[in-house]
């Protein structure tokens, strides 16, 4: 286990930082080109062990992946992996594998590391199995054992939660029934699944949030992955935090599943530049400038919490540089992502001196203005050791992050990164 010391500075910059390409995306356009029959391009992967572990996954399925080309005989081609597939740390590997091989001849069994295996897989089941998928859960937990179905049926879901995992594990599942399915949820969810089936005539909105699976195979395609407005998030924020300081990340993804927490930092005070550039299968894609400026706290609940669901503990540290009451609620879901963030998050800026009261959906920080040093455990979550580390840099002393490289999981080099913003 690496651990790794920061020491805050008042020091400002200014920086232009490709980020990595974007985790959802990498992962979906993997999936997309592996279940189609023939040849595809994916550029911009990104490059982190979430990625990997998908990668690694269709690899056993029988799916050739070099260098962002991919080959695969389609989805009715894959053979039986010879092994359990391992999906790591990856939540997104796990669930969207499920709901794509639950519909298949394929039959595997999906495991993943001790922090994926205490997470909910529950919430797969009823969906997959409206459709005649076969998904079977240890527990409501991983390991699942997937695949073997022999009828596949059109079904229409609703589902609680506005989670884009489910809503794609039932989607691409969906693509080998009989007749059209539809999935509604709460909105603010990650769309990018959806715009890529529409793109492709595989289906379309029916409503803001019902979508419509039009069953059939996706066609072999040249994706090119954005940057992940996930991870130049940490850049953001530590921009934010800086008065006068600023960061520009070129070509993100602007999907507006994704771009909650350029809302909230714009609702605090920062000074926020976005242009879109380009679209990428549907999705916008463009230019971010953050310019830190005087900081305050606001209320942060509703759909803008879907929108901003990975960044909430980004968020967290923001409001300790801001001044005054920061509330975010609604946001129960953050129990169960890679750790409980809540809990997570309330150990960090306790131990940093910030001001934090915890409620069973959220959290109030009580912004300083300061944080102090301290020791932050990271709970084997990427995003924890990287707010962390975003905490430090304006830290009134040194942060120490126990198992810093947990961040390889979704950017391999993000400390070296953050460090070349000063240079
Ligand atoms: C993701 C969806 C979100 C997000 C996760 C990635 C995706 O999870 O937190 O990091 O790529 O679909 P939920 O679907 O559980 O909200």
């Amino acid at each position: 286990m690496i651990n790794r010391s920061i020491t805050g500075t008042t020091e400002q910059f200014t920086a232009t930082v490709r980020v990595p390409g974007d985790k959802s995306l990498s992962h979906r356009a993997l999936l997309f080109a592996g279940m189609a029959e023939g040849d595809s391009l994916v550029t911009g992967l990104g490059f982190g062990l979430d990625v990997a572990a998908t990668a690694m996954s269709l690899r056993g399925l029988g799916v050739t992946i070099d260098h962002g080309r991919v080959r695969s005989p389609g989805i009715r081609g894959w053979h039986d992996p010879t092994g359990p597939i391992n999906c790591g740390n990856s939540g997104t590997t796990m669930r969207l594998l499920a709901g794509v091989l639950a519909t298949s001849h394929v039959s595997a069994r999906l495991i993943g590391d001790a922090s994926l295996s205490r997470r909910d897989m529950n919430r797969l089941v009823e969906p997959l199995r409206s459709l005649g998928g076969r998904i079977d859960t240890s527990d409501g937990t991983a390991p699942l054992t997937v695949g073997g179905a022999t009828r596949v049926t059109g079904a229409d879901v609703v589902i609680p939660t506005a989670s884009a995992q489910v809503r794609t594990a039932f989607e691409l599942a969906a693509l080998a029934a009989d007749r059209p399915s539809t999935i509604d949820s709460p909105p603010g969810f990650r769309d990018h699944t959806e715009r890529w089936l529409t793109a492709t005539s595989r289906g379309s909105f029916e409503s803001e949030t019902r979508f419509r699976v039009d069953p059939g195979p996706l066609p072999p395609a040249r994706y090119d992955v954005p940057g992940d407005p996930s991870s130049a998030a940490f850049l953001w924020a530590a921009a934010a935090i800086s008065r006068g300081s600023s960061v520009t990340t070129p070509e993100v993804s602007l999907n507006p599943g994704r771009i909650g927490f350029l809302q909230v930092l714009d609702a605090m005070g920062a000074k926020i530049e976005a242009t879109v550039t380009d679209s990428v299968g549907g999705d916008p894609v463009g230019t971010v400038t953050v310019t830190g400026q005087d900081l305050t706290g606001i209320d942060v609940d509703g759909e803008l919490v879907a929108a901003a669901l990975d960044e909430l503990p980004l968020v967290a540290v923001v409001a300790a540089y801001a001044e005054g009451i920061t509330r975010v609620r609604d946001a129960a879901e953050l129990r169960v992502k890679e750790s409980d963030r809540i809990a997570s998050v309330e150990q960090m800026l306790v131990e940093l001196d910030g001001g934090i009261q915890t409620f069973e959906d959220g959290f109030d920080v009580i912004g300083t203005g300061f944080l102090n040093g301290g020791i932050v455990e990271t709970h084997h979550d990427h995003r924890i050791a990287m707010a962390a580390a975003i905490a430090a840099t304006r830290s009134s002393g040194t942060v120490e992050i126990v198992d810093s490289n947990i961040a390889a999981v979704s950017w391999p080099d993000f400390y070296e990164t953050l460090g070349a913003l000063w240079s």
